[in-house]
């Protein structure tokens, strides 16, 4: 396993808490609850495309918006928050979908929210008017038995991904991350294309904190 990784899956090894994810200053979202080894989003890419979706809420505004991937359910309760009509909650792990819900609750958006279990879009109508979709999906390919689920994509994921969007949702936006240390097997500006997509870079960091330090990208794809 590479030296990132392991940092990585060291630091998921956690039981469940409480965190403040600090969007602005003055915008935080006290007490946040990251789940017995969910993916810690303070400290891993999440916070970054979070932050960019809170300064960006023109891109959900008045939108039906899927968080695939959902994890703690942080994008979708941002977007939930600023300015989406309705989030839709998705992610093929029962851990991450249970810490999603108690989320959304706690943060007083149930309302406008809706719950999926399944992969990818499996679950997720063809009907149901998605205006936008975020993925902040696995960045690592490295195969390891020991490695939290969460952070494992086998290089294959971001292409079914890809293929599905197309066929389900062809005229939708997608918002996607990307830690460029994980190597270009799941950077979408090296996939999409191969899909027909243009890729748009939104925001590039040298982030400097937490545990995924070095160079990131938020996306804006959209079929060419
Ligand atoms: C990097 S985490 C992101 C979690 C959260 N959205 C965030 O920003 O912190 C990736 C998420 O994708 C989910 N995931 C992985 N493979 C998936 C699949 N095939 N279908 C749906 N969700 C998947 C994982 O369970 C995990 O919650």
């Amino acid at each position: 396993m590479n030296h990132q990784l392991y940092k990585q899956t060291k630091h998921h090894q956690h039981e469940k808490y409480k965190a403040n994810i600090i969007l602005s200053q003055g915008h935080v979202l006290k007490d946040f609850k990251v789940g017995k080894g969910v993916l810690r989003p303070e400290k891993m890419t999440s916070i970054w495309l979070a932050r960019y979706l809170f300064f960006n809420n023109r891109v959900f505004a008045d939108k039906v918006v899927l968080d695939l991937g959902c994890g703690t359910g942080i994008q979708g309760v941002v977007m939930a928050l600023y300015g989406a009509k309705k989030v839709l909650f998705s992610d093929k792990s029962e851990v991450g979908f249970k810490n999603t819900k108690e989320n959304v609750k706690k943060f007083g958006v149930l309302g406008i929210s809706e719950f999926f279990c399944g992969d990818l879009l499996e679950k997720i109508s063809k009907d149901s008017d998605v205006g936008l979709i975020v993925f902040n999906h696995p960045f690592f390919s490295d195969p390891d038995e020991n490695a939290p689920e969460s952070m494992l994509g086998p290089g294959e994921l971001v292409h079914r991904f890809f293929e599905e969007a197309k066929e389900r949702f062809p005229s939708t936006p997608i918002v996607m991350p990307y830690y460029h240390k994980a190597g270009p097997i799941n950077d979408p500006a090296e996939q999409a294309p191969k899909h027909g997509y243009n890729v748009t870079e939104r925001l590039r960091l040298d982030v400097r904190t937490g545990l995924q330090r070095g160079p990131v990208s938020i996306y804006e794809i959209r079929l060419a």
